[in-house]
């Protein structure tokens, strides 16, 4: 090598980001260089910057929105929110008007059911809690397991479009959500009870499980994102939920909603889907805050929440995806059929 090649290569190297990633201390710096976050070592990595930013390891991250970061200090998830406040919502969705009020009453949520809201075989469920000083939105899932993987399946092929809060979202739940929301009038009704004083201060709580989750994700956002609510208002929690669209949607969501939980059962399938190569993939992305039940959903179960929005350590780290158990049972019930039993124990 001549002189001059020799100092042309030198200077291409030392100014080349390749290489240089270990001088990166935290994943902040690190993603910003284009490099990658290992969360297990915490150290920075070289990324494949020639074959389109990706990282080797499903350990590593180089998006800095999937940087760790501490849940919300003023909405830390409970397990006691979780079973007594979310599951009794959830559960009620499944049954008509009358069953999810005696679903609820049962179950002391002091709280009145004011109507549904369909789209094809999407569901949403209005409620007004006076003990809780909140208007409460529950979806349901979709209507047997079998009919859902099928709507995976779709999923997995199936187009996006943008969603208005930014990054795009799957054409079903796109068109269930504006469907519940303008046709069957569930933004309207939020409006109308928004612009009476009796309900000043009420918060929004947005549930759903599985297909009905990334709905919840949808509205969250979307009531913040239209001013309907301020974030510090509008609580989000989800069970079993599917990703509900790309990377920036995610983001988006995480901004607009901050105050927001995915409860996964052990290693539920349904919300490792739509699938993806890698589990880095900005394609499709589950937004934050993942709550890990590690082993199994009954009173007093361990779980962690969860600091990166895909987290390689949490239900990511079990392989066992394929126990189709875990989807319909959370918090050690049946989600689509308590109901008929009035939501009791
Ligand atoms: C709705 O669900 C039923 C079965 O539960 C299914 O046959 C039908 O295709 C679904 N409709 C749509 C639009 O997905
Ligand atoms: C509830 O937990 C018990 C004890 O582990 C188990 O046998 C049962 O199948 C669970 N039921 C549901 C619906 O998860």
């Amino acid at each position: 090598m001549s002189i001059k090649a020799l100092t042309f290569f030198l200077a291409i190297s030392s100014t080349s980001a390749l290489f240089d990633c270990g001088k990166n201390t935290d994943c902040s710096s690190c993603t910003t260089n284009k490099c990658c976050w290992n969360s297990k070592t915490n150290t920075c990595e070289e990324s494949f910057l020639f074959l389109g930013l990706s990282c080797a390891s499903n350990d590593q991250t180089i998006h800095t929105y999937n940087c760790p970061k501490a849940p919300p200090a003023n909405f830390v998830y409970t397990d006691d929110f979780g079973r007594n406040k979310v599951l009794p919502y959830i559960a009620a969705t499944y049954g008509n008007k009358a069953q999810a009020q005696t679903c609820l009453t049962n179950r002391n949520t002091g709280a009145q059911v004011v109507g549904q809201y369909e789209q094809t075989n999407c569901s949403a469920t209005l409620a007004i809690s006076s003990n809780d000083q909140a208007f409460v939105v529950a979806f349901r899932g979709a209507q047997g397991l079998e009919q859902f993987l099928l709507t995976g399946l779709d999923l997995f092929t199936g187009t996006k479009c943008e969603f208005p809060i930014n990054g795009s979202t799957y054409l079903l739940y796109h068109s269930c959500f504006f469907g519940i929301w303008n046709t069957a009038g569930l933004g309207a009704q939020l409006q109308q009870f928004k612009n009476d004083p009796t309900y000043a201060n009420y918060e929004l709580w947005v549930f759903g499980h599985s297909l009905g989750g990334s709905l919840a994700t949808l509205t969250s956002s979307y009531a913040v994102y239209t001013n309907l609510f301020t974030s510090d208002k509008v609580k989000q929690v989800t069970t079993g939920a599917t990703r509900s669209g790309d990377l920036k949607l995610a983001q988006a969501h995480d901004n607009l909603v901050p105050n927001s939980y995915r409860i996964v059962n052990v290693a539920d399938l349904i919300t490792k889907l739509p699938p993806k190569l890698s589990l880095d993939d900005a394609g499709t992305y589950h937004h934050r805050y993942e709550v890990w039940y590690d082993k199994n959903m009954l009173p007093n179960a361990h779980f962690e929440i969860c600091d990166q929005a895909e987290d390689p350590s949490c239900s990511f780290s079990n392989p066992n995806w394929l126990a189709a158990e875990y989807h319909n049972s959370y918090f050690n019930v049946t989600l689509d059929s308590w109901y008929q039993n009035g939501c009791q124990y």
